[in-house]
């Protein structure tokens, strides 16, 4: 069996070594700071071609929470010299929460639209939609659920944590670690960078590799490291909580101005008098503003609340006058994605076209061993 060719002769100095197990073979990767300034991560530093792969779920549009937690670390990654990422919109996922087809394909669009204006490369890198590849994962997702002892996919937090009312729960949901370890699996995934809440979908992705691998008495799937983003802090959203799409609390930063308008003006915050000193370090406007502000103008705010006179509304003027800034061109180029949804297709369908030959090389690996030829 043919293995990718994509191991280094020796080790670079002073790093994390992630050991690729199965192959015997290893990474070294290192941490670095990101230069949205919160964000430490893995890094790779040596010339060794490693393929990195994550997916987005089409369940609704993006938001400042996906955009610092999930899309600009992964695309930082995607930009280290060597990496080769596979990043792909996980729609058939979303069909465990949304059923609405037209809905689906305005947020497949809207995905995609967030991932190029923030900058992912498709060109050099392969960006696809799960389901234009939906013969190929769920084949593999079969022969994988096979390899799935029951109590690992009952014990699945994503479906445990709704476990206590199982009448709203469809068999998909219970299914949809196996068809994100197909996901990861069929394209020979060596990392696989995610948030804290998709550490068990890795560990149970592994151990059905490993399953598999054990049972065929052969490495026939890469085992798969994550990257797990430990020290992204949780983005509060518009009420303090996390910021989130189910909680209706995000800030949409891809949106028409007037809805992010609406948005920044909505954070709640206490009811301190303008007139009164606030407390910078409990305020919501504030933990926003550091994430997107410079060190200048962050001193300049909590100084402005700590001397009073200064009011919320102020606050959230310049908290929306940074985002604008900051996120200018990149709000520009999604409005522009989202008036070209032919463009949007054609470049899905031409990365989906790059992952094919990827895909069908595994899973002749998988049919040729369990006796499916
Ligand atoms: P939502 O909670 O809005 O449904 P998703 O679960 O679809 O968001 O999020 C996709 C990824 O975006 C998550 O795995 C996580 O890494 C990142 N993410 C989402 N919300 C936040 C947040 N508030 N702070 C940091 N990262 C986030
Ligand atoms: N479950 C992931 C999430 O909700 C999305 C996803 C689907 C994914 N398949 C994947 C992430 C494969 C990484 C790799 O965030």
């Amino acid at each position: 069996m043919e293995k990718p060719q994509r191991w280094p002769e020796k080790p670079p100095q002073k790093t994390t070594i992630a050991k690729a197990i199965g192959t015997g073979k290893e990474f070294w990767i290192t941490s670095g700071k990101s230069n949205i300034g919160l964000i430490t991560f893995a890094r790779k530093i040596s010339s060794i071609m490693a393929r990195l792969l994550t997916g987005i779920q089409s369940s609704g549009e993006q938001h400042l929470g996906n955009l610092l937690g999930a899309l600009a670390p992964a695309i930082e990654l995607s930009q280290q010299p060597g990496n080769d990422a596979f990043y792909f919109i996980a729609d058939l996922h979303s069909l465990t929460t949304l059923r609405d087809g037209e809905q689906r394909r305005h947020n497949t669009r809207a995905a995609a639209a967030a991932w190029l204006s923030a900058g992912f490369d498709y060109q050099k890198n392969t960006f696809y939609r799960q389901s234009d590849l939906a013969g190929l994962v769920n084949e593999l997702t079969w022969y994988l659920g096979c390899f799935a002892p029951y109590p690992m996919l009952a014990n699945a937090h994503s479906f445990k944590d709704k476990s206590d009312r199982l009448s709203d729960v469809n068999a998909g949901l219970f299914y949809y670690p196996v068809l994100m370890a197909a996901d990861i699996l069929l394209y020979d995934a060596n990392f696989v960078p995610v948030g804290k809440d998709q550490k068990q979908h890795l560990e149970i992705t592994r151990d059905m590799a490993q399953a598999l691998n054990n049972s065929c008495g052969e490495e026939l799937l890469v085992m798969p490291e994550p990257l797990i983003r430990e020290e992204v802090m949780t983005i509060p959203g518009t009420d303090g909580r996390k910021m989130s799409k189910s909680y209706g609390n995000t800030i949409n930063i891809f949106g028409p101005a007037k809805t992010l308008k609406k948005q920044v003006m909505g954070i709640i915050t206490d009811s301190t008098p303008l007139e009164s000193p606030k407390n910078p370090d409990t305020c919501n406007v504030v933990t926003l503003y550091k994430l997107v502000a410079t060190k200048n103008q962050i001193a300049e705010m909590e100084a402005n609340y700590r001397k009073g006179g200064y009011g919320y509304g102020h606050a959230k003027k310049e908290l929306l006058g940074v985002l604008t800034e900051k996120y200018g061109e990149m709000r520009e180029n999604y409005a522009r994605w989202m008036e070209r949804p032919d463009d949007l297709e054609d470049i899905l369908k031409m990365g989906a076209e790059k992952a094919r030959p990827i895909a069908q090389a595994v899973l002749a690996r998988v049919r040729g061993k369990l006796g499916f030829n």
